[in-house]
């Protein structure tokens, strides 16, 4: 690959290194987007707020160097990425009660039963979630698969989270929806809060 992820790691949190974690802990009014993609979403946010420290996580080598190299060019100080498992990290690296809300948009839906496990959205995710938020904070899930908002719905009305609703607030398209809007599929949000 040409670029090389070394070259951006001013922006880039290494989970590996102690006092990243530690810098990572110590943060307020975190905003994370989970399997970010290519992070034209959660880019958008930072450049209209900045009081908030937002952390995009993807799995992908390839994405998280297109979020990095976009971030290259808009010069913000409000912003990082994490390489890495969403569900390991939220898991084991982030303080409780420091994240103000937590964006999942388009999670893979992983229709086939066999690979349902594969699947990030579950009661035990949803848990450290619910841990990690501040009072009142809260966490935003989108997809346009009806089947696994269904599922999304029976493993929040299993946890802790007790006010759960639906609402369009208007938000920046991620690539995903933009390519849905196209297709004119329509795309389900749901909202639950910790109170
Ligand atoms: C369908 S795409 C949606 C991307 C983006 N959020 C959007 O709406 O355009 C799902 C993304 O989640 C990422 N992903 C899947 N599992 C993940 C995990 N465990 N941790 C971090 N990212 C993950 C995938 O690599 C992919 O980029």
């Amino acid at each position: 690959m040409k670029y090389k992820i070394r070259n951006f790691e001013h922006n880039l949190i290494d989970i590996s290194i102690p006092e990243e974690i530690l810098h990572l802990s110590e943060s307020r009014n975190l905003v994370f987007d989970l399997g970010c993609g290519e992070g034209e979403f959660i880019l958008d946010l930072a450049k209209k707020d900045s009081s908030s420290h937002f952390i995009g996580i993807e799995i992908k080598y390839g994405r998280v160097l297109k979020c990095l190299k976009s971030l290259e060019k808009l010069n913000l100080k409000n912003i990082n990425f994490i390489l890495g498992d969403a569900t390991l990290i939220i898991s084991q690296f982030i303080r409780e009660g420091s994240a103000k809300r937590f964006y999942i948009n388009n999670p893979d839906p992983w229709p086939k039963d066999k690979h349902e496990k594969n699947r990030i959205i579950n009661f035990g995710f949803l848990d450290h979630i619910f841990n990690l938020l501040s009072r009142k904070g809260d966490l935003v899930i989108k997809s346009d698969d009806l089947k696994y908002i269904d599922h999304i719905r029976t493993e929040i009305s299993k946890s802790k989270f007790k006010t759960t609703f639906d609402y369009n607030e208007k938000l920046p398209p991620t690539k995903f929806q933009t390519s849905y809007a196209k297709k004119r599929v329509p795309i389900h949000t749901i909202y639950s809060r910790k109170n």
